[in-house]
């Protein structure tokens, strides 16, 4: 087999590509990057990067050749993805894929528009659909996330999620689930809800992270319309921003307290839960003052 990776450069894709690497399944990159700038080597040895962009249609046909797996990332931001993924369904149908991962959301179900429309058409395009709906990353408090920059810059995160919990999910353990399921061992099939092994609010992740890295991180709770302005202000599309805090009002209501067992279940081990994730990518305090 061989498998196209959308979003090959990003926080799950990147996770799945070194995962087949080190299996030795021949994998391909797809990136609106690739063969643009000079960083532009091989992600990981033996892999390939093709030039990707959900709206260039142009650049489809080449990243499918000889695919017969696809993992899709939706393009990110978009309110309505419906109309340019099934037009690629479409034509990977017909380059011959067998296999499509689709990374779509626990927030997001079959139906309606947008995702949820790509959710009910996916299973009548490709002979074998996956959708993997995690929960909220972990990784959402590293790196570029908004939530990092606040922790990084005020020592706080902001939601709207009052004290609602989250099953937060470690992307890795949604990478292991992805593999399983575009390598087709075992055979998987159908919407798979992803969690980590426990519900935490973000009140308690804060402590999670005072604790990792020695100096106090608070989470300060807001309303939907000062989420909705402050996602914005750090350059989350307005309309965007809006539907995200209202995800989070959700959450304040219990939308993502529940815990599931797909990660054991398809991958053989238990998710990792979040003071483990934090250890695997924070330096502990004492650490860092060596
Ligand atoms: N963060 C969470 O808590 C969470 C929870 C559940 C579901 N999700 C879902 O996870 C997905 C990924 O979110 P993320 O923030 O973690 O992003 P990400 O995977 O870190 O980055 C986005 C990826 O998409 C690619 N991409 C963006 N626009 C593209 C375009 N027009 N054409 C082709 N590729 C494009 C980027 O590749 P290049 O820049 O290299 O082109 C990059 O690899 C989203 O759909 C989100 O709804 C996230």
């Amino acid at each position: 087999m061989s498998a196209l990776v959308i979003g090959g450069t990003g926080t799950t894709g990147s996770r799945i590509v070194a995962r087949l690497a080190s299996m030795g399944v021949p994998a391909r990159v797809a990136s609106r990057t690739a063969g643009t700038s000079a960083a532009d080597g091989p992600a990981v040895a033996g892999q390939e990067r093709t030039y990707f962009d959900w709206y260039a249609p142009q650049s489809w046909d080449a990243a499918l050749h000889g695919a017969t797996s696809v993992y899709l990332v939706p393009p990110i931001g978009a309110l309505d993805p419906a109309p340019v993924m099934v037009s690629f369904l479409e034509r990977a149908r017909d380059a011959g894929v067998r296999r499509a991962v689709l990374l779509g959301s626990s927030a997001i179900s079959r139906g309606g528009e947008g995702l949820g429309r790509v959710m009910t058409e996916m299973p009548g395009l490709i002979e074998t659909s996956v959708v993997l709906r995690p929960s909220w990353f972990m990784s959402n408090v590293l790196g570029a996330h908004i939530h990092a920059a606040t922790i990084r810059e005020q020592g706080e995160i902001v939601t709207a999620t009052g004290n609602g919990r989250i099953a937060f999910v470690d992307p890795d353990d949604i990478a292991a689930v992805a593999v399983r399921a575009l390598t087709g061992e075992p055979t998987v099939t159908g919407e798979l809800v992803l969690t980590g092994p426990t519900a935490l609010t973000w009140d308690e992740v804060a402590a999670l992270l005072s604790e990792r890295l020695g100096r106090p991180v608070t989470h300060r709770a807001v309303g939907v319309p000062q989420m909705a302005t402050h996602l914005a202000e750090r350059g989350v599309p307005v309309d965007f921003a809006r539907l995200l805090a209202e995800l989070d009002a959700g959450i304040a209501q219990g939308a993502e307290d529940r815990v599931t067992d797909v990660v054991e279940r398809l991958t053989g081990r238990e998710p990792r839960d979040f003071r483990e994730f934090l250890s695997g990518y924070l330096p502990e305090a004492s650490e860092r003052c060596r």
